[in-house]
């Protein structure tokens, strides 16, 4: 079969189309795949422990039964207006902050204990444990709240 000069350009491009476009295709879902795991270990999911909402107070038990009771610890404490992030670097000092990430608002529920991190799996935003943001696409740093440690309970001012 003989082809015009347009028909054998047209059929080249066609070609080339169709060998170029799935590895183009490929090579930009591989690159947004990283965006969003991001670079860096992605964390464990945190242990959940449940606090107690009142007069603009959390408290959560810390006893010797808590997931956060040992230092080095962290977890996500629920109540029933929202969740926070805690962790616990030592003696009766604890760092909560808000759980809501400041990119685009999902909720953070990993935690990288090697850097002591927070990790917001949605786009790898990561937060150290006084809410600064380490690594982006988040541009500001997470709500910290004022902790106190009372009789085996840790008492998280968040009004
Ligand atoms: S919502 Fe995008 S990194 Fe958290």
């Amino acid at each position: 079969m003989k082809y015009t000069r347009k028909e054998f350009f047209v059929k080249t491009i066609q070609s080339v189309a169709v060998i170029a476009v799935p590895s183009l295709l490929t090579s930009v879902l591989e690159s947004c795949n990283n965006n969003i795991n991001g670079p860096g270990n992605p964390g464990s999911t945190l242990a959940n422990v449940q606090g107690t909402l009142s007069n603009g107070q959390v408290t959560v038990n810390i006893d010797s039964s808590s997931p956060i009771a040992k230092t080095g610890t962290a977890a996500m404490v629920n109540f029933s207006n929202g969740s926070l992030l805690v962790d616990h670097p030592s003696g009766t000092s604890f760092n909560a902050l808000s759980s809501i990430c400041t990119h685009q608002g999902c909720q953070i529920n990993s935690y990288d204990s090697g850097s002591s991190q927070f990790v917001c799996n949605c786009h790898g935003s990561r937060f150290d444990v006084n809410g600064n943001v380490v690594q982006g696409p988040a541009g500001s740093p997470l709500q910290k709240y004022a902790t106190q440690v009372l009789n085996n309970q840790l008492i998280i001012k968040v009004g």
